[in-house]
């Protein structure tokens, strides 16, 4: 049973209407319409992972991009067929899970081959993986200088077969004419020179792919043969110029109190807010524990009655208190509360939440806890 009136709401048909807008943009490429893999690491960037991978996969998506081999294993636990991609590699431990499951690691790394190739041999199989180069994220991937060597030795593992190969950019989002948009060129440039090593060495991998959704939206022409959204499918737009989108969390509570208070009284912890006038302050049953960040206080504003009110004071553990002195009907206990998302004409989008909390909205998104059930179909 649910007691607590906390929720976040996944609107799966926003999902799947994203997905045609990153299939759209996706064909606007050189070539044929690209392979979409996506990112549904993170618990999809907080939405929940089987969910959101259910309701994409029945929309035909090509594949599922995890972080860790755990999240790619709760798929397939669900009954996921989708490929999917572990971009985080195998790691020490990973390689027969990885085997097992019928996964596709992302590889990098020696070790991991190593590794991965002992677990394909043992399991009588070849074990697809997706190449990664370093071209300029300082992350993951091969280091170019190091490219050569890497290839090199990959002659040695015998059942390893390259599927894929792939980049990752570090600033795809950035606007034209900036010098980020310069260097997302230039990780292509790389890119393209690693691939030309990658031939030479005799591989030919079916699946080239470099764009996260910035780049999806800004840089077609490295579309290829795959394109790996998130943050886009969720319904943040990556940067300008992105089509409309339709947000998928909504996150709804009721207020807990409303009470009168008299001028000059404070409100929340270090009293960081002291009223000016007589005033009604609704108590919500929502703070940092749930992932509505405690930066939020005197910043954010929340919808009660049709109106924005703002969150006064500081964001408790488990409460937060918001200005309802000014909403025509007085704010009683049950009242909605939306704190994502939109209550009649007026509308709170993860773009404003993260910059009150001085993030970016995949933080915001991936931030609400395990103690807000999603629910939706
Ligand atoms: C390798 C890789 N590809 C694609 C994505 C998706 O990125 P975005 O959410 O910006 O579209 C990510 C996310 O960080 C990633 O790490």
């Amino acid at each position: 049973m649910r007691i607590r009136p906390t929720a976040a709401h996944v609107d799966v048909e926003a999902l799947r209407h994203n997905l045609g807008v990153a299939r759209a943009l996706a064909s606007r490429g050189t070539g044929a319409a690209p392979a979409v893999l996506a990112a549904v690491k993170g618990d999809a960037y907080g939405h929940g992972a089987v969910r959101c991978a259910r309701a994409l996969e029945a929309a035909g998506v090509d594949w599922f991009g995890v972080a860790l081999v755990e999240e790619g294993a709760q798929l397939r636990d669900a009954g996921v067929k989708t490929p999917v991609l572990c971009l985080g590699g195998v790691g020490r431990f990973g390689a027969e899970e990885v085997v097992r499951r019928g996964m596709v690691p992302v590889l990098y790394d020696e070790g991991d081959a190593e590794r991965l190739d002992t677990a394909a041999r043992s399991a009588g199989v070849r074990q697809r993986v997706h190449l990664k180069v370093d071209t300029g994220m300082g992350r993951l991937g091969v280091a170019l200088p190091h490219w050569g060597r890497f290839l090199d030795r990959l002659a040695s593992f015998g059942h390893l077969e390259v599927e894929g190969f792939m980049t990752h950019f570090a600033t795809a989002d950035a606007p034209p004419d900036s010098t980020g948009f310069a260097f997302t060129l230039e990780q292509g440039r790389r890119y393209a020179e690693a691939l030309r090593k990658l031939r030479h060495h005799g591989y030919a991998p079916r699946l080239l792919h470099t764009c996260n959704s910035g780049a999806l939206v800004q840089h077609a022409a490295l579309h290829l043969d795959m394109v790996r959204p998130g943050i886009l499918l969720y319904g943040a737009a990556p940067c300008a110029g992105c089509p409309p989108l339709k947000p998928v969390l909504k996150v709804v509570t009721q207020v807990l109190v409303a009470r009168d208070l008299p001028a000059r009284a404070s409100v929340s912890y270090n009293r960081s807010f002291t009223t000016s006038r007589p005033s009604r302050i609704a108590t919500l049953p929502v703070g940092y524990a749930d992932g509505y960040p405690r930066s939020l206080g005197n910043v954010a504003q929340v919808l009660i009655g049709g109106r924005r009110c703002p969150v006064v004071g500081v964001v408790c553990m488990d409460l937060c208190m918001v200005d309802v002195t000014d909403v025509p009907l007085p704010v009683e206990a049950g009242d909605e509360a939306v704190l994502l998302g939109c209550q009649g004409d007026q509308c709170v989008t993860v773009e404003e939440i993260a910059a009150w909390a001085g993030t970016i909205p995949y933080e915001i998104l991936c931030g609400f806890s395990e103690r807000v059930p999603r629910v939706g179909a």
